[in-house]
C-alpha cells in the first residue's frame, strides 16, 4: 500500500522516508524508531550529518529486519576523488553497522573541485561490488548530470535537490527525467516555512488534514521522492499519514503558483564554495 518508485537500474525506493539533517546521534535513534514504528521504510543521512551511528542503533532497535528498510547514506565533499571515495564509504558503512547500504549519493558536485566525476567512478565500483544496491547524486544541476553520464555511460538512479512549493526545479526534473534520473526532494516543507502559507492552510482545512500531510501529499502526487525531517515522534508520524486523502486540480493550481525562482532556501550548487 506504502508507494514506490522504481528507479532506471530497476530497484524500488520507498515515496516517503525520514530526513534525519540536523539530528545528533541520540535523536536520530529515537526519530528512527519512530518513523520504522509508525510504517517508513526508508531513511536519508549523510556522512556529513554525523547520525549515521544514531541512524543504525535506531534501525537495530526497531526489530524491523534490515532488508525490509531502504538506507540511504551520502559522501561528503572533502571525501571526494576515486581513492577517498572509496574509503569514506567504508567509513559510513562502518558507522551505520551495516554491510551494505541501499543508495549511495554524492552530496554535492562541489564543481570547484572537480573531482565528482572521479568520484562517480568509486560509486559505479561500489554498486558493481553490491555494497551500493543502487548510486544517485545530490545538489547535481543538468550540465552536471549529463557529464557523468558523458563521461562514464552511468546515469544515476536519482538527484536528490531542493524542492519545495516555493522551489518547484521544473527545468532540473524535467532534464533529470529525459536521463531516466528520478527526482528527491530535499527540504520538502521549506524547512518548515511553508506551514503557514495561507494556500497550504487553506487547503489543509478543506480536507481535514495538517500543512505538512498536504505538502508531502503534493511531492507523492508530483512523483517525486520525499523526505521530511522530523525530530517529534508525533509529526514523523503525521508526515506518512498521506495515504488516505487526495489533492484536487484546484488544490494543485493553488501550489503550483507558490513556485517563484527565488524561492530557494539553501546554497546554489553552481556557487556554493564548498
Ligand atoms: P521538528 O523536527 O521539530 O518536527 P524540512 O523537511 O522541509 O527540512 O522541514 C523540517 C522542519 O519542519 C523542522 O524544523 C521540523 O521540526 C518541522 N516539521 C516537520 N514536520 C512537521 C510537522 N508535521 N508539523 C510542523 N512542523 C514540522
Amino acid at each position: 500500500a506504502r508507494p514506490t518508485i522504481t528507479l532506471s537500474d530497476g530497484r524500488r525506493i520507498p515515496q516517503v522516508g525520514l530526513g534525519v539533517w540536523q539530528t545528533p546521534d541520540d535523536g536520530a535513534v529515537e526519530a528512527v524508531r519512530a518513523a520504522l514504528a509508525a510504517g517508513y521504510r526508508h531513511v536519508d543521512t549523510a556522512a556529513i550529518y554525523s547520525n549515521e551511528r544514531g541512524v543504525g542503533e535506531g534501525l537495530r532497535a526497531s526489530g524491523v529486519p534490515r532488508e525490509d528498510v531502504f538506507v540511504t547514506t551520502k559522501l561528503w565533499n572533502d571525501d571526494q576523488g576515486y581513492d577517498q571515495a572509496l574509503r569514506a564509504f567504508d567509513a559510513s558503512l562502518g558507522r551505520l553497522g551495516l554491510d551494505y547500504v541501499d543508495l549511495y549519493l554524492i552530496h554535492w558536485p562541489a564543481p570547484r573541485r572537480d573531482l565528482y566525476v572521479d568520484s562517480w567512478r568509486a560509486l559505479i565500483r561500489l554498486r558493481e561490488e553490491g555494497r551500493a544496491r543502487s548510486i544517485g547524486v545530490s545538489n547535481f544541476t543538468a550540465d552536471h548530470l549529463r557529464r557523468i553520464v558523458a563521461e562514464t555511460g552511468v546515469p544515476p538512479v536519482l538527484n536528490q535537490i531542493e524542492l519545495h512549493p516555493r522551489f518547484q526545479q521544473g527545468a532540473l526534473r524535467a532534464a533529470g527525467a529525459k536521463l531516466g534520473v528520478a527526482t528527491e526532494s530535499w527540504s520538502p516543507l521549506g524547512q518548515g516555512r511553508l506551514l503557514a502559507d495561507p494556500a497550504i492552510t487553506a487547503i489543509a482545512a478543506k480536507h481535514g488534514r495538517t500543512p505538512a500531510q498536504v505538502i508531502v501529499r503534493w511531492h507523492v502526487e508530483s512523483g517525486l521522492i520525499v523526505i521530511p525531517k522530523s525530530v517529534n515522534p508525533a509529526r514523523i508520524a503525521e508526515n506518512f499519514d498521506v495515504f488516505g486523502f487526495a489533492l484536487d486540480a484546484d488544490d494543485r493550481a493553488a501550489i503550483a503558483g507558490l513556485d517563484d525562482p527565488d524561492g530557494r532556501i539553501g546554497p546554489d550548487p553552481t556557487t556554493a564554495t564548498f
